[in-house]
């Protein structure tokens, strides 16, 4: 079902104590200043998300995601965790290929088909990241290749497995270099993902599909990027360590 969300992936940053701190922070201020229909998801490191769900009721405004799980149910994957360990500490969400785990370690669109797999056999829901880098945006085919993300990831899935994956458009360029995409970049690629998505699964599932955008998304920007017609939400980094700043995001889209 398409969902208004906004989510914060912190990346690896926050102390314990810094972590504590920033959720009271936005718990606190999401409780007492959204009121509208938006679903928030707090994508803190991995470490932390036992603690978290203890001070974040299941079945409220704020859902709990994982920033990776590995492929595999179990073995021998020294430093690695599991979809069986999320689902057993009740987290909802995990971001799958975000681009700095396609770059710094190599995943690849068919690794990711096998942890969307796993991610939907234990009960929780992809975010799945795709997009171009800037080299791609000026010299390339950089939808054929956002295309090319989205089919060889998330195609094999029946209709009804699909319903469950969000998508996570963030151009590659404007994460983390405050070189946001413009509303109509954003619109024209979330336009096309939905229509290549419609092309494999037919319009109903391909308006139901919920698109976020990821890159540089921010409180001064996010009203104009959410107004987009095809712009459900955010996937957001830096402006997510910063309850303020956070929840002036997600106000922007409830
Ligand atoms: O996953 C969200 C992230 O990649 C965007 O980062 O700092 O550009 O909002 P940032």
């Amino acid at each position: 079902m398409r969902k208004k969300i906004v989510a914060g992936n912190w990346k690896m940053n926050k102390t314990a104590e810094e972590a504590k701190a920033l959720l009271s922070e936005v718990v606190n201020m999401i409780k007492d200043e959204i009121t509208g229909e938006v679903e928030v998801v707090l994508c803190p490191p991995a470490l932390y998300l036992t603690t978290f769900r203890q001070y974040v009721p299941t079945g409220g405004k704020i859902s709990l995601g994982a920033q990776n799980c590995h492929e595999k149910a179990s073995g021998a994957y020294t430093g690695e965790i599991s979809a069986p360990m999320l689902q057993s500490i009740g987290v909802e969400y995990v971001i799958l290929g975000h681009s700095e785990r396609r770059q710094y370690f190599g995943e690849t669109n068919a690794q990711l088909a096998e942890k969307v797999n796993i991610v939907l056999e234990h009960g929780l829901k992809p975010i799945f990241c795709c997009g171009e880098s800037r080299d791609l945006r000026e010299n390339g085919d950089y939808l054929g290749f956002v295309k090319d993300q989205i089919t060889e990831s998330l195609f094999h899935l029946s209709a009804e497995q699909f319903a469950n994956v969000v998508i996570a458009y963030e151009p590659i360029w404007a994460i983390g270099t405050g070189l946001t995409a413009t509303s109509g970049q954003a619109q024209d690629m979330h336009f096309e993902l939905r229509q290549h998505i419609a092309g494999q699964y037919g319009d109903t599932v391909a308006q139901d599909t919920t698109i976020l955008y990821g890159g540089s998304a921010n409180e001064k920007n996010a009203a104009e990027l959410f107004a987009q017609p095809d712009v459900d939400g955010g996937l957001i980094g830096g402006a997510s360590l910063k309850s303020r700043e956070f929840t002036n995001v997600v106000k922007a889209r409830q």
